[in-house]
């Protein structure tokens, strides 16, 4: 498999990101594939301190709040495309990035930008599905399963093609908290095997 050179894009802790740094460092888990660089829209996150242990340059892209909010993602979305053009990055990966990035970065690695969610899109996805609030909303509407999917990033909010899930059940003593560990355990193998077809894709 041919090099790929991959951007990962966090906004918290960074465990997705660890999972991808264990599996890059395995070798054989996803083989040609290199974290060139991880960018986080916020400072002082752990995922930064992830990076710095694994030697991977590591950058703080905070959106500009003095822009109205369409200049903001752009403006944002536009020094993100910068760094990837100049780091010769062949895939992006949101994992666990919270910003919206729009304009040419979405057409310029269209196919190439991948994120993953923790529940089964098509269901709890869009404006305000993040973190916890998806956790409390699938429980709030007594669903019987949940689990995470790894998908193509459009223009959209968590609308672009789906390329994998995994499920979890939900239990009767669920609490949000419970049952976002019980995803997240599942994200850390899906996001790799996320990646890994993605860069399958790319060297055929
Ligand atoms: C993960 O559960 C990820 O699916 C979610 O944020 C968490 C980040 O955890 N992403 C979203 O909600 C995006 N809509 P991590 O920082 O430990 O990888």
């Amino acid at each position: 498999m041919k090099n790929l050179n991959i951007l990962v894009l966090v906004s918290g802790g960074g465990t997705n990101l660890q999972a991808l740094i264990d599996a890059e460092k395995s070798g054989a888990q996803i083989a040609g594939v290199k974290i060139a660089a991880v960018v986080s829209d916020r400072p002082d996150v752990y995922a930064l301190e992830r990076a710095g242990a694994a030697g991977i340059p590591a950058f703080v892209e905070t959106p500009n709040r003095s822009l109205p909010k369409p200049e903001r993602r752009k403006e944002l979305s536009d020094r993100i495309l910068a760094l990837c053009r100049q780091m010769q990055i062949g895939l992006i990966v949101y994992a666990g990035f919270l910003s919206i990035l729009t304009d040419e970065i979405i057409n310029e690695y269209c196919g190439r930008m991948i994120n993953i969610h923790p529940a089964l899109l098509p269901k709890f996805g869009g404006h305000g599905m993040y973190g916890i609030n998806v956790h409390r909303a699938v429980l709030a509407a007594g669903e019987k399963e949940s689990g995470c999917t790894v998908h193509i990033v459009d223009a959209g909010t968590d609308t672009g093609p789906i390329l994998l899930q995994r499920k979890v059940p939900v239990l009767v003593a669920d609490t949000p908290e419970l049952l976002a560990g019980r995803v997240l355990e599942q994200e850390h193998f899906a996001i790799v095997e996320g990646v890994k077809i993605i860069a399958q894709r790319l060297s055929d």
